[in-house]
């Protein structure tokens, strides 16, 4: 009990420090535009995205990243916790991988240091994709199209792994949103949000949202407890960091989620049990900074977050090189 009180006041303190440096760096914002991608390897870039939308990544021949990602809303899946091979029921909430590439770490606990480190997951993952780094090789290795592009990209017809993972890392590289309203608001532009919205932004800073969502991906840069003032009660998606670190400190520590486009990547929290941006934001008063909002200011903090949404990715959907007579076929059903 003393040294959870201990860790709250130490949290609230570093909150109160950030809050005040926020408020007299008048002349400086902590959150930064989006830059837009540079792309210098196309043809890798194109590869990634292939992969990116092939299900024949999967042991199912059914399941792709987009499954889980779809660009079409937000890089997310918006249902709780993910479902993947078999209709299994995922352990934790799929987050966006629009600007992914600004995280810390990848994962909820921060478990691969990046994406390309990241990619190779899902594929082998019992409950995602389920297949495994041998077979998904196997089978790209089988389809003539994909052995050109392979060889156009590595100057070398022989698939593997870490091409597979490198591609796809690269094309996420270029999931990021520019240009949001809010973007555009501290590029200058004093009419890109409402009255409401820039009430929204100040109470964001005031109360100290800011101090664990900033930088230009509002999140994503620090790992930070869920339940600092009051205690998150949660039975899904596990004890967050300590998984990593080991230590007990980091229990129920999570990545601090990214907020930029959070108006499309419902539901909230790593379980996904807040459907809604007013009820993430009351839980966040609460929880994080021991403050009630009422109805007005939880609705100018929302409208703020709503100008966080920015241009989502635009592209020609690849169409994917057909199958070749070798080509290992999928397995939908398990018993
Ligand atoms: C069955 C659903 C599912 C599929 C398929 C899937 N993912 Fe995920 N993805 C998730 C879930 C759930 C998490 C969070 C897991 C965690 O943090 O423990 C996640 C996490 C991520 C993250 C980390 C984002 C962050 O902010 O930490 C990235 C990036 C990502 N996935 C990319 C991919 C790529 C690339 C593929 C395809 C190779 C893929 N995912 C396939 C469900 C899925
Ligand atoms: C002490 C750090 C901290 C503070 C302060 C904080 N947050 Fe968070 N925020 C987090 C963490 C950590 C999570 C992820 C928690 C989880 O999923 O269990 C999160 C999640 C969120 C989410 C859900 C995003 C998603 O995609 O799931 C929203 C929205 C959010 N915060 C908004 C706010 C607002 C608004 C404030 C101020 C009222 C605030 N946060 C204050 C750390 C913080």
């Amino acid at each position: 009990m003393k040294k959870r009180l201990g860790m709250t006041v130490m949290a609230l303190a570093a909150i109160a420090t950030l809050g005040a440096g926020v408020l007299n760096a008048k002349d400086r914002e902590l959150i930064d535009p989006i830059k837009p991608a540079k792309v210098t390897d196309a043809a890798l870039v194109e590869l990634g995205k292939k992969l990116y939308f092939d299900p024949r990544l999967s042991k199912s021949g059914f399941i792709s990243c987009n499954s889980c990602h779809n660009l079409s809303m937000g890089g997310t899946d918006n249902i709780k916790t993910s479902i993947g091979h078999n209709w299994t029921k995922g352990p934790i909430n799929a987050p966006t991988v629009l600007n992914s590439s600004l995280n810390v770490a990848q994962f909820w606990d921060g478990r691969a240091a990046d994406l390309k480190e990241q990619a190779g997951g899902p594929i082998a993952n019992p409950g995602e994709m389920a297949s495994s780094h041998t077979l998904s090789v196997h089978i790209l290795q089988s389809i003539p199209g994909y052995v050109a592009d392979f060889k156009k990209v590595f100057g070398s017809d022989k698939v593997d792994i870490d091409k597979v993972t490198k591609a796809i890392a690269a094309f996420e590289e270029t999931l990021v949103t520019p240009n949001s309203r809010f973007d555009k608001w501290l590029k200058g532009d004093k009419k890109a949000i409402t009255e409401q919205e820039l009430a929204g932004y100040n109470l964001f800073k005031s109360t100290g949202c800011i101090a664990c969502h900033n930088g230009p991906a509002v999140g994503g840069n620090t790992f930070q407890k869920m339940g600092i003032v009051e205690p998150y009660k949660s039975t899904t998606g596990g004890d967050g960091r300590s998984a990593v670190t080991g230590k007990d400190a980091d229990r129920f520590n999570y990545k601090v989620p990214t907020l930029r486009n959070v108006e499309l990547t419902y539901p909230y929290f790593h379980d996904g049990e807040a459907a809604t941006l007013k009820e993430a934001v009351d839980v966040m008063g609460r929880l994080q900074l021991g403050r009630k909002f009422t109805e007005d200011e939880n609705a100018k903090i929302v409208a703020f977050l709503h100008t966080l949404t920015g241009d989502q990715p635009n592209f020609k959907l690849p169409i994917l090189p057909a199958s070749s007579d070798i080509t290992p076929r999928p397995s939908p059903f398990d018993k």
